[in-house]
């Protein structure tokens, strides 16, 4: 395993305009092979999907390649990529398609550490429904939540359970193939929110238990698309709104309108570029894909205990949450300074970071925070190093009071 991340950073244009691109949570950054390939697609010529002609065949074989890549990415069959425009509107897609099978007296459990994408369109589609929705708590203040509450909320009238791999603002790693694994045994689908986890560590659909998997590939340097991934045998049971005339096999029938070719050529070579992230990774894509994001978590979780120590010797600095198993990313308030005050300093010297609720609705809400501006953002991806951590504690030091 081997991790060379001057070497990366060499491969982001952008990085090289002198910022601490501290934002990755948000949104990533896009290597050259990306910014190639999207062009590419444009150079060449880009024609419609299924016609009769090179450039349609072209664009066939444009969205075939994203749909291994991204199968690859998280082990899961090509053959049940659903591509979109982003999580969030598949989600609601996927949500209104399950929810016409929903019964008054059904029920789903959603979780207060997810992203409201994986909570609010679960909920009104819920509501819709006449279903019950029940909550899992995020415990406070550590930021975990607990597998074994699962137990209390699961019953024989569980439809669907709604989970994050990740949280983006606290980090936390749930124990996500137990909570799968209970409502399995309750007979009901698990949904997995893996927006965030993805570019931070290996993943494997199968190891976490999870029927769909949603991900968007510019929070792994790739272009804004989302895609959920799940069984196509799955996906054959389910019947979304679609026009009469489009495609009615899986996974085209989830998919409205016309795709972002270009974009997609973009999602195949982000795909390939963190397989490439380890350079001594060899065989095929997904072994190397595998290889590569173990090195990646290991260099990001030592900049992360960098970041978190330091934050921890700042007495006016305080981290929300404190979760056993974490992506590289901190979330903290500054005494004295609300958070975007805190996000407008380190901007002024060039450090980026997002500062709010991050969309993590009902996690800021159990925290007491969100009424306050919430908190500053730190999030780290593979092309961080040690000095971006460094300009954000010596920045953050200079707001001591
Ligand atoms: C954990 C998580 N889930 C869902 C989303 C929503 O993703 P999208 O922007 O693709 O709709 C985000 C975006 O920030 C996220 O971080």
């Amino acid at each position: 395993m081997s991790f060379d991340v001057a070497r990366v950073r060499a491969l982001y244009p952008a990085l090289s305009d002198g910022s601490a691109w501290l934002d990755a949570a948000a949104g990533t950054q896009t290597p050259r092979p990306v910014i190639d390939a999207i062009a590419a697609a444009y150079t060449a010529g880009i024609g419609n999907a299924h016609g009769a002609f090179a450039a349609s065949a072209r664009s066939d074989a444009i969205v075939a390649e994203a749909r291994r890549a991204v199968a690859d990415l998280v082990g899961g069959d090509a053959a049940g990529v659903v591509l979109g425009p982003n999580m969030t509107t598949l989600t609601y897609r996927f949500a209104a398609t399950m929810a016409r099978t929903w019964r008054p007296g059904d029920e789903i459990v959603v979780s207060r550490l997810d992203h409201d994408a994986n909570v609010r369109p679960w909920v009104q589609a819920a509501q819709a429904a006449g279903a019950v929705v029940r909550w899992a708590q995020v415990e406070v203040p550590t930021g975990e939540l607990p597998a074994a509450q699962y137990a209390d909320l699961l019953t024989e009238r569980t439809r669907l359970v709604a989970v994050t791999a990740a949280s983006n603002v606290l980090g936390t790693m749930p124990d996500v193939p137990r909570i799968a694994r209970m409502a399995h045994d309750a007979g009901a689908l698990v949904y997995v929110d893996g927006v965030h986890a993805t570019p931070h560590t290996p993943i494997d659909v199968g190891a976490l238990h999870a029927d769909f998997y949603a991900t968007s590939a510019y929070k792994w340097c790739g272009p804004h698309v989302g895609a959920v991934v799940a069984a196509p045998t799955l996906l054959e049971r389910l019947r979304p709104d679609k026009l009469a005339s489009a495609p009615d096999d899986v996974p085209d029938r989830f998919e409205t309108g016309t795709l972002p070719f270009a974009d997609l050529a973009g999602v195949t070579a982000a795909v390939d570029h963190l397989a490439g992230l380890d350079p001594h990774a060899a065989g095929p894509r997904r072994r190397r894909l595998l290889a590569s994001m173990a090195a990646v978590e290991a260099h990001e979780q030592a900049e992360l205990a960098h970041l978190l120590k330091g934050l921890s010797a700042l007495p006016h600095v305080r981290t929300i949450g404190s979760p056993a198993r974490r992506t590289a990313t901190a979330y903290f308030t500054v005494a004295g300074h609300t958070p975007r005050r805190v996000a407008e300093h380190l901007a002024a010297r060039k450090i980026n970071v997002w500062d709010g609720h991050c969309y993590a609705w009902e996690v800021t809400g159990a925290f007491g925070i969100r009424d306050h501006g919430s908190a500053v953002r730190a999030g780290l991806v593979h092309y961080n190093d040690r000095s971006d951590v460094e300009r954000l504690l010596a920045a953050l030091a200079e707001l001591a009071p």
